[in-house]
């Protein structure tokens, strides 16, 4: 039996190769589009992979997304509605994740747009206030939203939690989805930061009515799902002044096309879908000790639920 690695968008060989070095020599590890006997495969690991093909794999029985997020997963209709779901929890991503954000706060809270658009004009000046002082709403306290908030909390900040599930964290106040609607949620805030999974219920959250409540001169970061805000939404809060300045990392589009409105705007920074990616060593210690446990009969380190989608 084997596992496949179905990945469309990266060199995966480290992937194969760490994987393969870390399971016994009958399992072989194939990458598409090179995989010589499909009926063979139990186990595929995918990332943006070909909609449909998993149901060419007759004896398939767990598939793995190679980061975090599992939602392209639910997209396609040839989903096998018997196999489970895992995906990727790794401190490396966590980490990774927790410095772009650190990044961006940073860079919002000290204001470095203004000194960066001073230097372009030869000009020494002071902005006032020196800092922003920063309500921070975090949407999304898992895996990466969980540490995120966590870390913000204990660098002095105000921070404030949104998810589904209620939380408990230090020094952050929580709350869940049954007790306050997301307009609700950004008024006590005037920086969003989204680390929600895609899911119906999240789809387009970061929108106009969302925006229009926070004050005027507000700051958002979406490090999470492009399908999580809607874009026109953000070009007309930045007109009417209610968000100031944005940090997007992803994209309903990618790569995001050269005829997109947000490339011209000065207020907004973009990063390719760069903000946190999975670390191949790491990933194949998950995968090779999930294929372990599959041939033991138990579930996978980090299964998705599929009721909840994330
Ligand atoms: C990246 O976007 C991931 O979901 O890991």
């Amino acid at each position: 039996m084997s596992i496949g690695i179905i990945v469309t968008d990266r060199d995966v060989s480290i992937l194969k190769q760490k994987t393969e070095a870390l399971l016994p020599s009958e399992t072989p590890v194939w990458v598409y589009p090179d995989i010589p006997a499909p009926t063979e495969v139990e186990m595929v690991v995918v990332w943006r992979h070909p909609d449909g093909i998993l149901k060419t794999f007759p004896n398939l029985k767990l598939v793995c997304s190679l980061g975090a997020g599992v939602e392209q997963l639910f997209d396609d209709p040839g989903l096998p509605p018997s196999v489970a779901i895992s995906r990727i929890v790794d401190e490396a991503l966590s980490i990774s994740m927790r410095n772009y954000v650190l990044m961006a706060v940073l860079n919002i809270h000290k204001q470095l747009r203004f000194y960066q658009h001073n230097q372009r004009e030869l000009r020494w000046s002071k902005p006032d206030p020196l800092e922003i002082p920063l309500r921070i709403g975090v949407l999304g306290l898992g895996e990466l939203g969980g540490p995120i908030a966590q870390n913000l909390a204990s660098l002095g900040f105000a921070v404030w939690g949104y998810s589904q599930t209620p939380r408990n964290i230090e020094g952050v106040h929580c709350l869940h989805a049954g007790s306050i609607s997301p307009s609700n949620f950004a008024s006590k805030v005037n920086l969003l930061i989204c680390l929600l999974p895609h899911t119906k219920a999240t789809e387009g959250i970061l929108n106009l009515e969302v925006f229009r409540n926070m004050p005027k001169g507000s700051f958002l970061i979406n490090v999470a799902r492009g399908a999580h805000l809607k874009e026109e939404d953000l070009l007309l809060a930045m007109k009417e002044g209610y968000i100031r300045e944005a940090w997007l990392d992803v994209f309903r589009e990618e790569p995001l096309p050269p005829s997109h409105p947000f490339w011209l705007y000065d207020r907004i920074t973009i990063t390719p879908h760069v903000a946190s990616i999975t670390n191949q060593e790491n990933a194949a210690r998950i995968i090779a000790e999930d294929y372990r446990r599959l041939k033991e009969g138990k579930p996978p380190l980090f299964e998705v639920n599929r009721e909840k989608g994330y």
